[in-house]
This record gives C-alpha cells, sequence and structure tokens, in this order.
C-alpha cells in the first residue's frame, strides 16, 4: 500500500510549521524594530542605539575571535534578577538593543561578569568599598587587566592576554600608548616598555562603547541598588 499521499503533505506540513516557528514569526515580533527617537522642540533627538562605525566595531571583531563570549554574555537579565542589583546594568537588556548587531555577542556562559554596560559609568562587579578595584575601569585599566588580570583584580582567574602586547625598547620619550601602573613584578626590564598592539587597542575601545543603559520604553531603567556583598 503506497503512502506517498500522507509522507508528501506531511514533509511540506513540517517544512511549513519549522518555517513559521523560526521566521516567520520571530521576523514579524523583531524584525521591524528602529532605534528609539525622541522628539523635542521638533526636532528627532536622542536616538538609540545608533550603529556602531569605529575602532569598536573592528574590537567586536577581536572580542569574537579571541573567544571572550564563551565566557562572558552580554545580556543583563530582568530587574528582579541578582544581574541588576550586582551592578551589571541599570535595566534589563532587549532585543532593540542589538538592532546594529550582526552578529549580536549574546555570549555562550558565564565565567566571568556580563559585559552588556562595562562601558558604562555605573558598572560593578564587586562591593564599592573592594580596595582592588576602583569604581570606573578607563582605558589603561582595562589594558593591564587584559595584559594580565591579577595585577588589577587579585583573584581574578581570568586569562591573560598578553599575547595582544609587545615588548619593545624605549625610543625617544616612549610610546603614549606604553602600558602603565604595572605591578613592579611585571615591570619589564630597563629601557623596555610593554605597548599594546592594534587588536588591544581597538578591543579595549570595544569594551569602553558597551553601554545598554540607556532607558528604553519597553526597559526602563531601575534606579541603582546597593551593590553586590553591601
Ligand atoms: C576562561 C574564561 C574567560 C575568558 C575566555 C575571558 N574572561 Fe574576562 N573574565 C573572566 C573572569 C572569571 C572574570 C572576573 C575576574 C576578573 O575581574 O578578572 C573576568 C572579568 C572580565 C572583565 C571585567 C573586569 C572588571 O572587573 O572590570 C572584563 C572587561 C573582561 N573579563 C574582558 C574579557 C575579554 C575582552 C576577553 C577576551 C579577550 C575575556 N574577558 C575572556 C573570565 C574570562
Amino acid at each position: 500500500m503506497s503512502h506517498s499521499g500522507i509522507i508528501f503533505p506531511g514533509i511540506i506540513a513540517c517544512f511549513a510549521v519549522s518555517l513559521t516557528a523560526t521566521v516567520i514569526v520571530p521576523n514579524a515580533q523583531l524584525g521591524s524594530l528602529s532605534p528609539e527617537f525622541k522628539e523635542e522642540d521638533g526636532r528627532v533627538v536622542d536616538s538609540y542605539p545608533v550603529a556602531d562605525v569605529s575602532l569598536a566595531a573592528r574590537g567586536k571583531e577581536v572580542y569574537v575571535s579571541q573567544g571572550c563570549q564563551s565566557c562572558h554574555t552580554q545580556v543583563v537579565r530582568g530587574s528582579d534578577t541578582a544581574d541588576v542589583e550586582r551592578g551589571w546594568g541599570a535595566r534589563k537588556t532587549v532585543p532593540r538593543d542589538y538592532i546594529f548587531e550582526n552578529p549580536p555577542v549574546i555570549g555562550a556562559g558565564r565565567l566571568g561578569p556580563d559585559l552588556a554596560n562595562i562601558g558604562s559609568k555605573s558598572w560593578r562587579n564587586e562591593p564599592a568599598d573592594d580596595p582592588y578595584k576602583p569604581e570606573k575601569r578607563d582605558a589603561d585599566w582595562q589594558m593591564l587587566h587584559l595584559y594580565h588580570p591579577t595585577a588589577v583584580s587579585k583573584l581574578s582567574n581570568m586569562p591573560s592576554y598578553s599575547f595582544l602586547f609587545k615588548t619593545h625598547r624605549i625610543a625617544g620619550s616612549g610610546d603614549k600608548d606604553a602600558l602603565k601602573g604595572l605591578p613592579k613584578s611585571l615591570l619589564p626590564q630597563e629601557g623596555f616598555e610593554i605597548i599594546p598592539s592594534a587588536d588591544a587597542k581597538a578591543l579595549v575601545a570595544y569594551l569602553l562603547s558597551l553601554d545598554r543603559s540607556h532607558s528604553l520604553k519597553e526597559a526602563p531603567a531601575v534606579a541603582a541598588t546597593a551593590p553586590a556583598g553591601k
């Protein structure tokens, strides 16, 4: 007995259901997202997010190629979770945050903290009185952390990315980008300095560009809560 009358419509039905569930419905829900514009004084002002066309865009490629996303997510979960309380963001991240990201680097695991807002002024990952970490991580801090994480984060178990730096002999008054604030044990030999590669500079520009704290209609920023451990 032939079942072709059932098999072929069955195959087509399976294909149609998968296409609807994985492409058509998500596209209908998220495909038309655009930046949020606020109109004031008759002008369109204050749009968020904006497309990234900078050194930071190159840094994102370095971030992905180095596999940072295997230990770091870039998704702050809802306001009632520990993420906001820890200081990883002032609000949860939502699909609109990623509309210019191709691909979005949502991340696969959380061995390290969430980095969705690492470039924002209020990002924290420890009690504010932690003697080892400053409240604001600037470019110099991020460079040192990549070069040798325990130089700035005493108990860190993040791998070192020192291969993104090179040690060279100081010429003239020295390189303006040379690492500053190295502990004595990591200082290079007299007459030498450690400078970041183009990849390290781009990577730090990318980290400092990560700020998804802008308040959105669907995700208003919540008031800052006490830092973790307080
Ligand atoms: C094997 C897991 C792992 C990988 C891979 C990894 N990290 Fe981390 N990262 C951690 C851990 C654990 C911490 C928390 C300890 C610390 O602060 O160093 C951390 C912390 C951080 C922080 C926050 C530091 C602070 O407190 O302000 C930044 C920024 C960071 N990582 C960037 C990166 C970048 C960029 C890469 C890729 C080049 C990367 N990480 C790869 C585990 C990882």
